[in-house]
């Protein structure tokens, strides 16, 4: 939700900072900050409302003093709204402290009244602040241990990184709910909310766990957990790099997402597909364990969800095993009956939403085993869960979700089958058919991404309806769920997604000349209904955009715009339907001058409920 970067060493810190933050920004654009201690031994804050193009500004008519600690901060606001006072860092009362903060603290309230009657004066209105003059309550000239007792009173989830005047040598971090990693230099050391952030400072990562701190030197790095008790740490190197976290030539890393889906895939196949097996490896459940499974409960929020929907249809219909499926803030709260047959799904690209990773903490308490899906390594999520598929999609950085939804789809229908083998539930002929029909998604999804240019046309003649629906059925229905989401999220057009039978239910009021309505209409045994559906709306005089399968004449007759995928098994058909209604959404954004990369209002990663 928001993001953290530090620095020790010997060079600059603040053009480090900043750098950090920029790759940062996409966890929240609220107001951005950045401390430091200086050489003549000050601390040094400036901060400000907005983007970090201000905070840039700012630090042009205002320069910071060189210094080589330091901390920085981009914020989405929780408690306080977005300006300067409540921006971070944040500092104690006599500005000798400052803390970056990641989360929330639940207690706040509580610990600033206690704060306040012994005489601390507070300037903002959020939690971060009551976690500086904690600290500064402590402290007694060492800071690794006034921090260790302020944490030991905070509630809820927090990353943090903190610096004190008094303490020119050191870096404290700490975390338990929030991600924080560390990364290791050459007589320099840094904090950061994720790797991207500082992969172009080094690829030597301690992924720091829950419930853990570390004493960050220039040299060295020492970690604890919130006991005292010493960690060894160990120092990881990541293997992404650079580049695959910048644009590559395209306007914005959504669309460079969309673009490298057909590689996603490959690798995937290439991972998981073996001759004519599949290959999941060790997550969690051996064959026997998968064959005792009696029941599925898939969690998951927004674009995650959608995909546990689409997986929900291919689990059922090919290993005939029930499934149940949750956004996880609904699921955490309503008692679900779980029992030792049950396996938790938990769908999250970043492996950090707070509902999702609340939702497993949850399950676990009832004795289920978690499998994750998810597409970050090391992050809270994977380390609650029994076992997990990786969807190793690379850095997403764009806030609205394409290449790793597809990957979730994909995997999830790997794992449909891989229950189907063990069940038994589908025939050898058929586990080879689906799955040399998987192999062709990658040359589909090239046939698609050649044809952006009449989408994006497509989708600029539309951009000026004032709201649309999104119609599919069966496992589509997720689809047009999806597609709403994608528009609405990045273009702010207020786009529904609906089960198509579900049109005359009440949706149907909504169709006239000044909608628009997107039917995903592929081959499939439910088309005639669709084409049903469609001709009710051109007799209210909707506006159709119909996604349909290549070589079908026919639909021209029941739409205003058609766009083309190839034939493929219909299991498959929300892969093929995914990147048609991201380009969609991606050319109206566009169309409308919206800030495609860094939607209003939202971040990439929910780590606060
Ligand atoms: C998707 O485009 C949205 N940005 C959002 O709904 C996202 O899918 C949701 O917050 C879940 O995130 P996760 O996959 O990281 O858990």
């Amino acid at each position: 939700m928001c993001g953290i970067i530090g620095y020790n060493g010997f060079r600059p810190a603040v053009p480090i900072l900043i750098g950090g933050l920029k790759k940062l920004e996409y966890r929240g654009y609220d107001s951005s900050g950045v401390g430091v201690l200086s050489s003549q031994g000050e601390i040094v804050v400036r901060k400000t409302k907005g983007k970090i193009v201000n905070l840039e500004e700012l630090i042009k008519q205002k320069p910071i003093p060189v210094s080589s600690l330091g901390i920085s901060h981009t914020r989405w606001a929780t408690h306080g709204e977005p300006n300067h006072v409540n921006s971070h860092p944040h500092s104690d009362c006599t500005q000798s402290i400052i803390v970056v903060h990641n989360g929330i603290i639940e207690n706040y309230e509580s610990l600033k009244t206690a704060l306040q009657e012994k005489g601390h004066k507070f300037v903002s209105q959020t939690d971060t602040e009551v976690i500086a003059h904690l600290v500064e309550e402590y402290y007694k000239g060492d800071l690794f241990v006034a921090v260790k007792k302020a944490i030991a009173e905070l509630r809820g989830a927090f990353a943090l990184g903190i610096i004190a005047k008094d303490n020119p040598d050191l870096l404290i971090a700490a975390r338990v709910g929030s991600p924080l990693i560390i990364g290791v230099g050459k007589g320099e050391n840094f904090i950061a909310s994720d790797v991207p952030a500082i992969l172009d400072q080094t690829k030597k990562i301690v992924y720091l766990q829950d419930g853990e701190m570390a004493a960050i030197y220039k040299d060295k790095v020492e970690v604890f957990k919130f006991s005292g008790e010493r960690i060894q740490t160990k120092v990881q190197t990541v293997k992404f790099n650079v580049d695959a976290v910048q644009k590559q030539g395209f306007a914005h890393f959504m669309l460079k997402e969309i673009h490298e889906q057909p590689n996603v895939v490959t690798q995937i196949i290439k991972r998981h597909i073996k001759g004519n097996k599949i290959d999941l490896g060790d997550f969690g459940l051996n064959a026997p364990e998968l064959k005792a499974i009696k029941k599925i409960d898939i969690v998951a929020c927004g674009t995650a969800y959608h995909a546990g929907m689409v997986g929900k249809y291919a689990i059922e219909k090919l290993a005939r095993i029930p499934v149940s499926i949750d956004v996880s803030s609904e699921f955490r709260y309503r008692d679900p009956i779980i029992n030792k047959n049950t396996m938790i799904v938990a769908i999250s690209q970043s492996g950090e939403t707070a509902d999702t990773l609340a939702a497993v903490k949850e399950a676990k308490k009832k004795g289920a085993v978690v499998v994750s899906v998810c597409n970050v390594l090391g992050s809270s999520l994977v380390r609650e869960s029994d076992g997990v598929l990786y969807t190793h999609a690379g850095p997403e950085i764009g806030v609205a979700s394409t290449k790793a939804y597809t990957a979730q789809l994909a995997v999830l229908f790997l794992l449909a089958i891989k229950l189907a083998h063990v069940h038994q539930t589908i025939s050898d002929k058929e586990y080879k058919n689906i799955l040399a029909e998987f192999r062709k998604i990658p040359d589909a999804y090239v046939k698609c991404l050649a044809d952006q240019k009449s989408i994006a046309r497509i989708a600029k003649r539309n951009s000026h309806f004032g709201c649309f629906l999104f119609l599919g059925r069966n496992i589509n229905y997720p689809s047009a769920m999806e597609g709403a989401l994608k528009l609405k999220e990045i273009s702010y057009i207020p786009a529904e997604g609906y089960a198509a039978g579900e049109m005359k239910h009440g949706p149907i009021a909504l169709i006239d000349e000044y909608r628009a309505v997107v039917c995903i209409t592929p081959e499939s045994d439910v088309y005639e209904k669709m084409i049903s559906n469609m001709q009710e709306i051109r007799a209210r005089k909707g506006n159709i955009i119909a996604i349909a399968t290549d070589g079908n004449l026919d639909i021209k007759n029941h739409a205003t715009d058609v766009i083309y995928v190839p034939s493929t098994h219909n299991l498959l058909t929300p892969l093929l339907a995914a990147i048609p209604l991201q380009l969609i959404a991606y050319h109206i954004a566009v169309q409308l001058g919206c800030d495609v990369d860094q939607p209003r209002n939202l971040a990439k990663s929910v780590t606060v409920e």
